[in-house]
């Protein structure tokens, strides 16, 4: 019935569905753009009222785009020049991309005919005189790049331009960082005038920005000043950021640069790859009278730092030191830092051939005590002293990562002693070359957080000690440590707050054979990785009470014994244990097959991930409770089939289905069902479903993609198939039938004629009922049982029931006949006294007995009483009686005891088998 339903919906499903899934994967994928870029672009690309031009080697705009664009890029074909009569089309642009061409100049009228214009951008071009005509309309400008030109001002070229923010002459060799003489760009924020030529900066340079009051960025990178005139940044005092990377420059004109800078507003200044080698306690001097929050010096080859140097920056927040040449490390240089937060160190302390290990000095952080950051990332130092890092009372985070210390290669309850004021939360010490670490090492961390441990070569069993005193952590990650690290139950003791555990790419294969688990006292634990570890046995209470587990990543080990139905003891659900899990991951484990209870309970499950495995005929309920699924992975499997069987609940609600290479079994029975899903689903995407689904069964469509199965072929099965379910139901029925008739036949007879007379009222029960009757019963009997009767009954019309026998109340004067008819409308019920010698007697048999049932039949009454004085078949009662024992009431029907003592109890049942209603009870 399925079946049909489905195929009914795959002739609605046309086609281009197919198309239109595709494209969307590939958009899921890749992103818009690639998809079409995947073939080269021949002409613009046209969306949203923007056009992409760009890469088509154009000499000219072209004519014929849509009229409403507000953005054209043009950028990279053979522009000479962009001639306001070729934008007449698109008077509504916002924004023009003319970059990488050949434009020798602007023309006057081009903002004349776009009005609107935001952005122009005429970077890369050959532009040589600029005028003050050739941007006199361009009001609406905020943004203009004219960097790497060949740029010759003439006049006041900028002045028009009211709204520009944003000015890039970069790359010009310009000679003067004087772009105009008159006061302009009133709205100007970002000014790069980098790359140019000129080694002076005179004390008037910067006055046509003297009303630039929102200027904050001036970029003067690579600009190798030599001069700079006292006053130079007296007209642009307000700026915040100064960013003079690459100027080769010696420590000297820095000092000057400072003193210029001394009572401006500037908040960030970067000093990046100056060749800055050396700093004296003067050099800063002139920042003094700054609130220099930030300074990056980076990349300067810097040896030698005087003690004092920074000692001015007393608001500094974030200094960047990363990427020098620093030797020692002594307990002046960072004095004065008192707002210093962030200290980033980065390969600043390194180790050469030519060089010895750096040293720091006892107390040398200690000025820094507002320092929360501290990164020595990627640094060598001799030794960690008792007293390396004391001082450092603010700090939160430190970062040791992938540095080379002897001091981490054994870490011991002594190596962090100079931490222990210093509310550390996170402690980075990824790659740092940890072989081992000692009861305790960690025990002056009370506030810790987060520990990295990843990358190391860590090689021990975990004792538990070696958490020891890190009550507040929360977090420890401990991956790629070689598969070395070795477990015990008492491991993790010490941390029972720990929401994150990663031990990925760390432990020895029989790590987890323990009992308790190692995981049992982690009762908050939510991450947990153990994935590459190789691991092969683990027991079924290894995740037990660990219920708020969400992720539990097992992908990559050898997981698919446990899963063996054959496995001794039978599979192990270790799954049981964590039934809030939201993401498995289970991938490359050798599985192939899963118990039908291992997945059992889990409803909050959203990502489950089986790739890589054997899996092939998977058990109909096995997914049955993963109804919040919404990602499922399967691919590289040994799938053939996907039945609805397996599939229908957790397919549902999915919006990722990665289940390709699988080697399909492309018939009806196997794929028709999946098909359709596929067809129908518009929530779910499945990646790669042309390239990577295909047949690998039957012969014809063998390497040809699921995709390419032909649904309707399944479409002729189901006429047979309604028309078998038809006949077989036809057949059924019909013996049900004739069975019911051949034995329960009279059944119905009885009933329906009670019925009819009932409804179509020949008579009127209720009527009848208060009807007064004469006799109590009227007696048939055969004439040879005549004697019992007297003997037996007429002695009870003493006990106020009155029998009517046919000898005795014959009305007078009547013929036979007429006399039983009349006798027996006269009785409230018929007494049959049944005997072999009965069913013999033709006269009871043809016509009193028939008359009596004539009358229970038209009066719908049941008012008939059997007396068997002998044992009498029920096959033979019908036969000559018309009547069973069947149609009767239990009571209505009486044995005549064989016992003496029983004849009591015969006469009170019949009394009450007389004395009761008459109304046919439903
Ligand atoms: C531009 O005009 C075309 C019709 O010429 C219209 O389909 C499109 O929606 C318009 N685009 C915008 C951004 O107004
Ligand atoms: C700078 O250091 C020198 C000695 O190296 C010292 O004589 C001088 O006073 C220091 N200057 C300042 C401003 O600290
Ligand atoms: C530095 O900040 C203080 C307080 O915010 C302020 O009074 C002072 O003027 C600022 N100095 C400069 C040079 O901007
Ligand atoms: C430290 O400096 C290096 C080099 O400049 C940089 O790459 C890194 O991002 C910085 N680290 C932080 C945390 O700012
Ligand atoms: C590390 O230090 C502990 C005690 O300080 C010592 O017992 C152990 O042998 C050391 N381990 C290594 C690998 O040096
Ligand atoms: C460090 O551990 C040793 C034993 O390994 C112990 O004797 C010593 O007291 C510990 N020191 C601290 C500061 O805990
Ligand atoms: C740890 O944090 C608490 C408050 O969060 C603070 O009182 C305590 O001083 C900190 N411990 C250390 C060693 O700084």
């Amino acid at each position: 019935m399925q079946r049909k339903y489905l195929v009914f919906k795959m002739m609605h499903a046309p086609r281009y569905t197919l198309l239109l899934a595709l494209t969307t994967v590939c958009h899921v994928m890749m992103g818009p753009s690639s998809c079409v870029a995947a073939q080269k672009k021949t002409s613009c690309v046209v969306e949203d009222g923007r056009a992409d031009c760009s890469h088509l080697s154009l000499r000219e705009v072209p004519p014929n785009l849509p009229g409403n664009l507000t953005s054209l890029d043009m950028s990279h074909n053979r522009l000479g020049g962009i001639p306001p009569t070729s934008l007449t089309p698109y008077p509504g642009l916002l924004h023009l991309d003319v970059s990488y061409n050949s434009i020798t100049g602007l023309v006057g009228g081009l903002c004349q005919t776009l009005p609107l214009l935001q952005t122009l951008n005429v970077k890369h071009n050959q532009v040589l005189y600029l005028k003050k005509e050739d941007l006199s309309h361009c009001t609406s400008l905020t943004q203009l790049n004219l960097a790497s030109n060949r740029l010759r001002l003439q006049g006041e070229p900028f002045i028009a331009l009211q709204s520009l923010t944003f000015l890039d002459v970069s790359l010009n060799k310009l000679k003067s960082a004087k772009l105009g003489s008159q006061p302009q760009l009133p709205s100007l924020v970002n000014l790069s005038l980098a790359l140019n030529d000129f080694t002076t900066l005179k004390n008037d340079d910067f006055s046509f920005l003297n009303q630039s009051s929102f200027l904050q960025v001036l970029n003067l990178s690579a600009v190798s000043l030599k001069t700079l005139e006292p006053g130079c940044f007296k007209p642009i005092s307000r700026i915040r950021t100064l960013i003079m990377d690459g100027s080769k420059t010696g420590t000297l004109i820095i000092a000057k640069l400072c003193s210029q800078l001394s009572g401006t507003a500037i908040d960030v200044l970067s000093l990046r790859n100056m060749r800055l080698v050396t700093l004296t306690n003067t050099t800063f001097t002139g920042l003094q009278e700054t609130n220099l929050t930030s300074l990056d010096l980076s990349g300067n080859g810097m040896g030698k730092i005087e003690k004092g140097s920074f000692k001015w920056l007393s608001e500094l927040q974030s200094l960047v030191l990363a990427e020098n040449n620093i030797k020692h490390l002594t307990k002046d240089i960072f004095q004065g830092l008192t707002s210093l937060k962030r200290l980033n160190l980065t390969l600043a302390l390194v180790k050469s051939h030519t060089s010895a290990v750096p040293i720091i000095d006892d107390y040398s952080f200690q000025p820094l005590n507002a320092l929360e950051t501290l990164i020595l990332k990627k640094t060598a130092v001799r030794e960690i002293t008792e007293n390396a890092f004391t001082g450092l009372t603010s700090l939160k985070e430190l970062d040791m990562s992938w540095t080379t210390y002897t001091d981490l290669k054994n870490i011991t309850n002594k190596t962090f002693v100079s931490l222990a004021r210093s509310p550390l939360r996170k402690l980075n010490l990824i790659g740092a070359d940890v072989k081992q670490i000692n009861p305790g090492c960690f025990s002056v961390f009370r506030n810790l957080t987060t520990l990295l441990l990843d990358h190391n070569y860590i090689k021990q069993t975990l004792t538990g000690r070696e958490f020891e005193g890190l009550d507040r952590i929360q977090e420890i990650y401990m991956s790629d440590n070689f598969q070395k690290v070795n477990l015990s139950s008492t491991s993790f003791v010490n941390v029972p707050n720990l929401r994150v555990l990663t031990l990925g790419k760390s432990l020895i294969a029989t790590a987890l054979d323990r009992d308790p688990s190692p995981f049992s006292p982690l009762s908050n634990l939510t991450f947990l990785d153990l994935s590459n570890n190789n691991i092969a046995n683990i027991r079924g209470n290894m995740l037990e009470g660990l219920v708020n587990l969400k992720v539990l990543k097992l992908q990559h080990n050898n997981l698919a014994r446990v899963w063996k139905s054959a496995n001794q003891g039978g599979p192990v659900l270790f799954l049981k244990g964590a039934q809030k899990l939201t993401s498995l991951l289970m991938d490359s484990n050798g599985l192939d097959e899963i118990p039908v209870d291992a997945l059992r309970g889990l409803t909050e499950l959203r990502e489950l991930s089986l790739g890589n495995n054997l899996l092939n005929s998977l058990k109909d309920t096995i997914f049955e409770d993963l109804n919040s699924l919404r990602a499922l992975y399967l691919q590289k499997n040994l799938i053939t089939t996907v039945r609805p069987e397996v599939f229908q609940t957790p397919m549902s609600n999915l919006s990722l289905l990665v289940m390709g290479k699988n080697p399909f079994d492309c018939t009806c029975e196997s794929i028709l069902w999946f098909m359709t899903w596929m067809n129908k689903t518009n929530m779910t995407s499945v990646p790669g479903l042309r390239e990577q689904y295909t047949c690998n069964t039957p012969l014809t469509y063998f390497n040809r993609s699921v995709m390419d199965f032909d649904a309707l072929s399944c479409k002729d099965m189901t006429p047979f198939q309604a028309l078998y379910i038809l006949s077989s139901t036809a057949v059924l029925m019909l013996m049900v039938t004739a069975l019911l008739v051949r034995f329960h036949g009279w059944r119905f007879e009885f009933y329906w004629n009670i019925l009819i007379n009932r409804t179509l009222g020949f008579s009127d029960a209720s009527v009848e009922e208060g009807r007064e009757f004469e006799y109590d019963a009227y007696v048939i009997c055969a004439e040879d049982d005549g004697s019992w009767v007297d003997r037996r009954l007429v002695p009870l019309e003493k006990s106020n029931c009155k029998f009517c026998l046919e000898d005795r109340d014959a009305v007078a004067g009547m013929s036979v006949l007429q006399s039983i008819v009349d006798n027996i409308r006269k009785s409230r019920k018929i007494l049959f006294v049944v005997t072999e010698a009965l069913l013999r007697d033709p006269w009871c048999r043809r016509f009193t007995a028939h008359q009596a049932l004539h009358q229970v039949i038209e009066a719908s009454r049941d008012s008939v009483v059997l007396v068997f004085l002998q044992d009498v078949h029920d096959y033979r009662l019908s036969q000559s009686l018309f009547l069973r024992r069947g149609m009767l009431r239990p009571c209505c029907v009486l044995d005549w005891p064989v016992h003496k003592e029983r004849v009591p109890a015969f006469h009170q049942k019949l009394l009450i088998a007389l004395g009761m209603t008459n109304r046919f009870q439903e």
